[in-house]
């Protein structure tokens, strides 16, 4: 299921893995680093994060742990607050957490809009997302702001926002869910997305049991992502299509939901994807560490499953077959843990494994 190997050695040049074998056999190199039999892993796949933000919420998580039920209605008051930030402050908060991610081992990352909600403040979110990685994502269709009505900012985000943001953008994303778009919403929203050149992903049944996951399929959306509330029905659909269902984790863990059960997904044979769903409102976390142990310990699925779905699960979610596993040719993003097994990442919870990470075989995290 992983391809393990032991006693193994790669060999780096000009950022690729341009050597893998046993030990023993390990031709000459410049320099050489001993890993002294730590577990060397593929840097992981971040197939989904909401990094262009600014304010704070954790008082609405406070209040969700003392009873408070979470609603779609708080993506507003990150809106008025990322509105209110400068070009600075936006990209200053997206460095720090994209300089998290990569300590957490994450070597490629997605990261959305959807926290501004008007043309120039979406189109700003992507232009600095796309400072930091290709894999940005227009999220124009996170919620109605207020003052507008529901038709027109739907014409708003399938005209003149999309116009603005397509170039910024390699994927189109929606939120299809309670308090959110509904069904032929989400629909108008991709299709005219896809017209632009940019591939659909969709947030589908978070809140409850909804018609996301079977847009999803139906507009052949690169990944239905949460997935917290499925039917068998969604389960066959998925199975039967090339879209992956993104687990994640951190969003059950603080909105105290039931967490999905991903065992059904595999055993149907779904392409399961972990990410971290970064963002301030239900997942303030960009630890794929944590969501490995969380994803074995609350829906049962195998250590080795859940490393799959972190790295090469996150690769298919971004319909990516160069990163997320380690090969001759590929890129030399690396995560040596601290540990003899990747099982300890679901083994020793919160505690940081990470020893080094290397990005396109440069050393970006040492110690
Ligand atoms: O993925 N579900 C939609 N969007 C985010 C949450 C947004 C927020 O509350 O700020 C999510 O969980
Ligand atoms: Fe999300």
């Amino acid at each position: 299921m992983l391809g393990l190997r032991r006693d193994a050695a790669l060999v780096i040049d000009d950022g690729r893995i341009v050597w893998l074998g046993s030990a023993v056999d390990v031709p000459a190199a410049d320099e050489r680093w001993d890993c002294g039999g730590a577990c060397v892993l593929p840097g992981f796949v971040d197939s989904h994060a909401h990094l262009v933000f600014a304010g704070d919420r954790s008082a609405e998580f406070a209040a969700r742990m003392a009873g408070q039920q979470y609603t779609a209605g708080g993506i507003a008051t990150t809106v008025t607050a990322t509105r209110a930030a400068s070009d600075e402050v936006l990209r200053a908060n997206v460095a720090r957490l994209v300089a998290e991610l990569v300590r957490s081992g994450s070597t490629t990352f997605e990261i959305k809009s959807g926290y501004g909600l008007t043309v120039d403040d979406e189109a700003r979110s992507l232009r600095i997302a796309s400072d930091f990685t290709d894999e940005t994502t227009f999220l124009g269709a996170h919620v109605v702001p207020s003052g507008i009505d529901r038709a027109d900012y739907v014409d708003l985000v399938t005209g003149p926002m999309l116009t603005a943001c397509a170039p910024h953008a390699r994927w189109a994303d929606v939120f299809c869910d309670r308090g959110a778009f509904d069904a032929a919403e989400s629909r108008a929203v991709l299709a005219a997305a896809r017209s632009a050149g940019l591939v659909p992903r969709v947030h589908a049944n978070q809140l409850q049991h909804g018609p996301g996951v079977a847009v999803a399929v139906e507009m052949g959306a690169a990944s239905a992502d949460h997935c917290t509330h499925l039917s068998d029905a969604d389960v066959d659909l998925l199975a039967g299509s090339d879209t992956v269902a993104t687990l994640l984790p951190g969003a059950e863990f603080s909105t105290r939901s039931p967490y999905p059960d991903a065992r059904r997904l595999l055993d149907a044979g779904v392409t399961v994807a972990l990410a971290t769903d970064c963002n301030p409102g239900t997942s303030f976390t960009t630890s794929m560490p944590l969501c490995i142990a969380l994803a074995v310990r609350e829906m049962r699925m195998t250590v080795a499953e859940a490393v799959r779905a972190a790295t090469a699960g996150g690769a298919s979610a971004l319909q990516r077959d160069d990163v997320g596993r380690l090969f001759v040719g590929g890129p030399a993003d690396l995560v040596v843990l601290d540990a003899p097994s990747y099982i300890h990442l679901a083994y020793r919870p919160g505690v940081d494994l990470i020893r080094q990470v290397w990005r396109g075989g440069r050393l970006v995290r040492d110690g």
